[in-house]
């Protein structure tokens, strides 16, 4: 072990409960992208993120302005001759409800049983902190970093990152790198530590039914006209078969057949399917039968409802038809998969139900792209040695499930190999109530990338 890491793990080491303060109170911000009633909260979280990457010694820091939430920005260029890193990361988070599911609030953080507590422990706060942190320890006990590093945090990842292209086309010119780093994915089923290789796109639409202009008494209009409920269950199981494959023509032309040897990978992972099951409450896994639980999450696409509402919703019964019905949809996509073409051929069938006497209109919320990662590459070998050091434990190669759309916008735009360096535990709850991190993973993930900052000094050009 360098001198240098020595010091860093022992400044680590005095600072924890300092830094965990510090964490509990980003976590306290509510930074729920998606409401607009949140707008004021998303650029106190930016604001907290600067100060936090000053704090760092980072320069140029800026919480700059887009269409939507500001990105946070900050860098670093003083390390002559080595590497440039971007570090991604997001400082979004999701809405809160059902709120009555959590044990405590969402923005009222906890620790309990090593774990904590929070909307956005793990998911991405907790991991956009530790690498202000990671770059702090650099900088009061390592001389400065041994790389030059830009730092962009986004504040639209969880509503489809609208603004984050445009962003990064004007600032390309302060953007070159060789690498980036993107800490928003986690480890493998039972916390073992991974690194993902891949991620499903997303393509999100809304599927809007309208019938009569007004609620009607369904005792005296029922039978003489088409329900938007019922018109909408039969277009949502005309497009999902009942085997669990999407019914919509084309959907799966583009999708990469799975090699032999992928396939084998894949049934090499350590997956207990029941207990896969049982930690979700579910009586057992649905899904194409052809395939393992693994290949359908990472390399296969899918259908789902989100959302879907219409009628009455209140309690005990009320005799109408609804004027409306209302779905939201998202499919995953995969290579070589493209969210405009799939948004095209899911409307048309949409539209080709035959439900007479209502109106469907079908309209694009957000869309993502898919993207996979060299696994050969340098700087991921790199990654699995530095979790190895730190978490004892050689990495998984996991192909992902969920998505992160700047992922594949700095291969596309900025031309960027990528590293999915992420620390989060599987049973995290992203998205869900009691959203939570293991504190060993945060404290291991600032320890790893400290680590990978020195690893990367060397790596080719
Ligand atoms: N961190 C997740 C992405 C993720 C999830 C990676 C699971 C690996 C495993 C990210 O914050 C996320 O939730 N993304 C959204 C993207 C969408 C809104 C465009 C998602 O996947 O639903
Ligand atoms: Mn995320
Ligand atoms: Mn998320």
């Amino acid at each position: 072990m360098s001198d240098a890491i020595a010091r860093i793990d022992s400044w680590l080491a005095e600072t924890e409960a300092e830094r965990l303060a510090d964490y509990l109170d980003f976590l306290r911000i509510p930074s729920i992208g998606t409401l607009p009633e949140h707008r004021e909260d998303m650029v106190e979280a930016a604001r907290f993120l600067a100060e936090r990457l000053e704090r760092a010694g980072m320069e140029h820091v800026e919480v700059s302005p887009t269409g939507g939430h500001p990105i946070v920005y900050a860098d670093w260029l003083h390390a002559a001759g080595a590497p440039t890193v971007l570090v991604y990361g997001h400082y979004d988070v999701q809405p809160v409800d059902p709120l009555d599911e959590w044990v405590k609030p969402p923005f009222d953080p906890r620790v309990e049983g090593g774990r904590v507590y929070a909307r956005g422990a793990a998911d991405d706060k907790g991991q956009v902190h530790l690498h202000a942190w990671a770059a702090r320890a650099w900088h009061e006990v390592g001389g400065g970093l041994p790389v030059n590093i830009r730092y962009v945090f986004e504040g639209e990842e969880e509503s489809g990152s609208e603004h984050f292209d445009g962003w990064l086309r004007d600032n390309q010119h302060r953007l070159s790198a060789d690498l980036a780093v993107i800490s928003d994915t986690g480890f493998f089923e039972g916390n073992h530590p991974a690194i993902t290789v891949s991620l499903r796109g997303l393509m999100y639409l809304q599927v809007d039914v309208t019938g009569p202009s007004q609620d009607l008494h369904s005792g005296t209009w029922g039978g003489n006209v088409q329900n938007p409920a019922i018109a909408l269950a039969r277009i949502i199981a005309t497009i999902k078969s009942p085997n669990g494959s999407v019914n919509v023509p084309g959907f799966y032309d583009e999708v990469r057949t799975i090699t032999e040897e992928e396939h084998a990978q894949y049934a090499r992972l350590p997956l207990d399917e029941g207990v896969f099951a049982a930690g979700i409450g579910v009586p057992e896994l649905f899904g194409e039968g052809d395939f393992l639980p693994l290949e359908r999450r990472g390399a296969r696409p899918t259908l789902d409802v989100n959302g879907i509402w219409g009628g009455f919703q209140g309690e005990g019964s009320k005799t109408i038809i609804p004027a409306s019905a209302h779905a939201k949809i998202s499919t995953r996509l995969v290579a070589d998969m493209h969210p405009v073409r799939t948004f095209e051929r899911v409307r048309d069938a949409i539209l080709a139900v035959p439900v007479p006497g209502v109106t469907v209109e079908v309209r694009p919320l957000n869309d993502g792209m898919w993207s996979r990662v060299g696994i050969d590459h340098p700087a991921t070998r790199a990654a699995a040695a530095c979790l190895e050091e730190v978490f004892g434990e050689a990495p998984y190669y996991l192909n992902e499930g969920g998505s992160i759309p700047a992922a594949a916008s700095f291969g596309s735009i900025l031309g960027l190999p990528v590293v999915l360096l992420g620390f989060t535990n599987p049973d995290d709850k992203a998205h869900s109530p009691n959203e939570q991190m293991v504190l060993a993973n945060y404290e291991g993930g600032v320890r790893t990338i400290a680590r990978y900052w020195q690893a990367l000094v060397d790596l080719p050009r």
